[in-house]
């Protein structure tokens, strides 16, 4: 017998439904979705298709973790399941729940330039609330009010990155927490998987060719068994144009708070350049 799931060889006995052994917690606007695209190349990897949203919204986490383990997919013995969602790094329970179902889960954290992040989350919600003929503010009306930096943004409060690692590093250490680099993943992924594969203490799988540039999308695609597949539309947006006095208020803005997360992750990025 098989089953479904893209799993159609499997036989159904060796095949189960795992709690995830991994989960992708953030950053939104990060590469998460690209990321764990990326993992999926993976042989021993198997990864939950959707956004459970289930440690950050407590009407789910209300139907307790059987209803979880029921939402992942079908894994072989030898295969890690993962799930990404990226609301779980700003909310606040997500660490303590994450850590109650599994406190030797390994957490993976794709960060990017935070005032990138900031246009490319304004760029999503723009294009939600365009879809929605919604009224929609322009990009700089909302980054900057009266001269400042508007901090009651939350897409610029969600880029505090240190403010929501101190919750984590509470419940986690750092050594279970592996931050990918989203900036490179973008440029050159094979590295940072490579980084990845190591982290989850998996054998080194993804290569090379599992990706090509396409020029037209202008990020890295995925290949697969013969199969040549770019992420959707959503992912690879264009960025409305922020003038480069606005872009540098955003950046002198961010240097405290982005030294506080690399003495906090003993890393430093290159982000604001
Ligand atoms: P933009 O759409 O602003 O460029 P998430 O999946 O966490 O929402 O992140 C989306 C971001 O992933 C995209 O933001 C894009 O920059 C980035 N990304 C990284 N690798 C990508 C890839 N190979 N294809 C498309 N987008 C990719």
């Amino acid at each position: 017998t098989t089953q479904g799931e893209g799993l159609l060889s499997v036989p159904a006995t060796n095949a189960s439904r795992k709690l995830p052994q991994t989960i992708i917690m953030g950053v939104r606007k990060g590469g998460t979705r690209a990321l764990l695209e990326m993992l999926n190349l993976h042989p021993h990897i198997t990864v939950a298709k959707t956004e459970m949203h289930f440690f950050d919204w407590d009407e789910n986490y209300q139907q307790g973790l059987g209803w979880y383990r029921q939402q992942m997919p079908l894994s072989l013995p030898d295969q890690i399941t993962v799930e990404k969602t990226p609301g779980y790094f700003t909310s606040a329970r997500a660490p303590e729940r994450i850590q109650a179902m599994n406190s030797s889960l390994r957490l993976l954290l794709i960060v990017r330039d935070p005032a990138e992040r900031v246009i490319s989350d304004y760029t999503q919600v723009l294009h939600n609330r365009r879809q929605q003929n919604k009224s929609f503010q322009p990009v700089e009306q909302i980054l900057i009010r009266d001269g400042e930096v508007n901090t009651n943004y939350k897409a610029i409060q969600r880029s505090l990155y240190h403010l929501h690692m101190a919750n984590w590093l509470q419940r986690f250490p750092l050594g279970q927490i592996h931050i990918v680099d989203g900036d490179l993943l973008i440029r050159d992924p094979l590295p940072e998987l490579r980084r990845a594969e190591r982290f989850l203490h998996l054998p080194p799988r993804i290569q090379a060719s599992n990706f090509y540039f396409n020029h037209t999308k202008g990020f890295f695609c995925l290949r697969a068994e013969g199969h040549e597949r770019c992420l959707d539309d959503s992912k690879g947006r264009r960025h409305p144009s922020v003038s480069a006095r606005a872009l540098s208020q955003l950046c002198t803005y961010f240097e405290g708070h982005n030294d506080s997360f690399f003495k906090m992750v003993g890393r430093s990025f290159s982000w604001c350049r």
